[in-house]
């Protein structure tokens, strides 16, 4: 039976759209359920609010936390939107979800806080408790959009402008066609298929790539909008396939994909030996996903190339490869 103070949240990761959805063109993202963030709140007796984040090596008390702190700030937010005060509980996050690998460890772990913080005070604690010791009034509930919000204030503290995407497709735990600024689209996946997922070893710095993108974006503008417009014509593309079943034509968007973020100047050496590594192994297609410079590569893969191709990607110097279904079934 699920915990009535505990919430956890998916990793993700995105197949197609990258730095171009900062821009307004689409772009595609999935849930990834193999890695998770998981948040807990146990009441205190006396007021403080303890934070315990044993994974990055921290514990420390919401009073003592620097002002762009993110769990500080998902804390805070989440309670004022809650109508509720932030004192008397401790938190503990535990993730499975690897940092700055593109794999939205930030987000998730901003959900799965904010969900359980909303479960907590909805469920956890009685109703004179609720009344008289945190709020004077009815606790709030929590949509999937309010979640998602909340997680973007945090995300915006990582790199300076989102575009909503990590919050959105982990906060609703399903596929998305994103459009930053315009209501969530889901979509329809005619056939399951097969990303696996590796490693590259190095962390992606996304407030660095993301920089850098948009100074080579103001430096050299029409360039650059029209990589962004080849970029957004391959998610709409892209989603088509999806819905279809056509899994050539996605392997092939994703080389196209991959093209276009090396002409962006966010691949790496790494990412590109891991890319060939897939492709000539068998996958359908590859392409780095997040930020780039490092984090991870994704390769279209089927039962049958599944093996050789992570077999491949580890020799080429993965550092772990996983392997996630993208089933309608699932969601
Ligand atoms: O958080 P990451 O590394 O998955 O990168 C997010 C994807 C970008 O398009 C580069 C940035 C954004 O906000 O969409």
């Amino acid at each position: 039976m699920p915990k009535l103070n505990s919430a956890s949240a998916p990793g993700k990761i995105i197949l197609f759209g990258e730095h171009a959805v900062v821009y307004a063109r689409p772009a595609i993202a999935v849930p990834v359920f193999q890695v998770r963030a998981e948040a807990t709140i146990e009441p205190r007796d006396d007021q403080r609010v303890e934070i315990d984040a044993a994974d990055v090596a921290r514990q420390y008390g919401l009073c003592d936390a620097p002002p762009d702190d993110p769990l500080a700030t998902i804390i805070r937010l989440t309670c004022a939107r809650l109508g509720v005060e932030a004192r008397g509980f401790s938190v503990r996050v535990r993730a499975t979800i690897p940092v700055a690998r593109g794999l939205g460890s930030g987000a998730a772990v901003s959900v799965a806080v904010a969900r359980a913080l909303a479960k907590f005070f909805a469920t956890g604690s009685t109703e004179k408790e609720k009344t008289e010791i945190h709020s004077v009034s009815p606790v709030a509930e929590l949509s999937n959009d309010d979640i998602s919000a909340l997680a973007f204030e945090v995300e915006k503290l990582y790199h300076g402008t989102p575009s909503g995407i990590d919050n959105t497709v982990i906060a609703f735990e399903q596929p998305v066609y994103f459009i930053k600024g315009q209501p969530i689209e889901s979509f329809r996946v005619a056939r399951p298929f097969l990303i696996a997922i590796a490693d590259t070893g190095i962390a992606a710095p996304t407030k660095i790539v993301v920089g850098d993108v948009r100074r080579a974006w103001e430096a050299e503008p029409q360039k650059y909008e029209q990589l962004f417009d080849r970029v957004g014509m391959i998610a709409q593309m892209a989603r088509l396939a999806i819905e279809q079943g056509m899994l050539g034509a996605l392997g092939t968007l994703m080389k196209m994909n991959q093209a276009l973020l090396r002409e962006m100047g966010v691949s790496s050496p790494e990412i590109e030996r891991l890319v060939e590594a897939a492709t000539s192994a068998g996958a359908w297609g590859a392409k780095l996903s997040g930020a780039g410079r490092g984090g991870n590569v994704i390769a279209l893969v089927d039962d049958k190339t599944r093996e050789g191709v992570e077999r491949a990607m580890l020799d080429a110097g993965a550092a772990r490869v996983i392997v996630t279904r993208i089933d309608p079934k699932g969601f």
